[in-house]
């Protein structure tokens, strides 16, 4: 696993969106699998600012989103729709039919999933995964217990991930369920990035990368991973040296 260590979250932001585009460059159409939370928004941010001084193109380039609420309708404020289009798309050239996020709305949630496999197949495959991290270890909306190979699914949200997202986000109220990537998803991307800022995270982070592999800890799965770079702020790496 390739870790690095940055000075704080603006370094770190600069650096995942350095990724993004480096992978762009190097294959145009790539496929990229994309994560919402406030861990990535600088990144988009700094996305946006590149893109508007020439330096990256995503006219031919594929999105999936790792997960979507259940219950939300897409221009629902709360949905990570919306957020994905305020924070990204919204402000550069992405071609909105090669745009995925997962639905949480329809009569066949468990058929829609399958078919959201399916299209990732159809594409080629995940090129580069951006993740976050919650506080918990969840990577996509796979809390504490997710098998290793579970795919794209309905999911029950844990209590703290819901209550943390209503924290971070004011909404008053947030749905129990989502639709999720599984692991074992996630894990056939070619390569994953993983981003953490901020103390908070810094056990976890610790638990993931240098604990035992286990379903309790969904993101320890990408330690089994052969093309995972880990990008932290100072405060995120803080116990990395740890001894687990
Ligand atoms: P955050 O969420 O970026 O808002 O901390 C990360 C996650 O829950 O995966």
């Amino acid at each position: 696993m390739d870790i690095r260590v940055y000075g704080d979250y603006r370094e770190m932001s600069r650096a995942a969106a350095q990724i993004v585009a480096d992978q762009l460059r190097a294959k145009p159409d790539s496929v990229l699998g994309l994560a919402t939370g406030s861990t990535p928004e600088g990144m988009y941010a700094e996305l946006v600012r590149m893109y508007r001084e020439g330096q990256v193109d995503f006219s031919q380039a594929h999105s999936f989103n790792l997960d979507e609420y259940v219950g939300l309708s897409p221009d629902d404020p709360r949905s990570y729709n919306v957020y994905m289009w305020k924070n990204l798309f919204r402000h550069v050239n992405f071609d909105p039919k090669r745009v995925h996020i997962p639905s949480g709305v329809g009569d066949d949630l468990a058929g829609q999933c399958l078919r959201y496999e399916r299209m990732i197949e159809e594409a080629g495959g995940i090129d580069l995964q951006v993740l976050g991290i919650g506080r918990n270890g969840h990577i996509g909306f796979n809390e504490p217990g997710s098998p290793f190979d579970s795919r794209t699914r309905v999911v029950d949200l844990a209590e703290q991930t819901v209550s943390v997202n209503m924290e971070k986000t004011e909404a008053i109220s947030l749905p129990t369920q989502a639709v999720s990537m599984g692991i074992g998803t996630i894990l056939e991307s070619r390569r994953i990035m993983l981003l953490a800022n901020g103390v908070e995270k810094a056990e976890i982070v610790a638990k993931a990368l240098r604990g035992p592999v286990t379903w309790m800890v969904p993101a320890s799965a990408l330690q089994v991973h052969g093309d995972v770079v880990v990008l932290l702020d100072k405060p995120a790496a803080s116990r990395l040296e740890t001894r687990m």
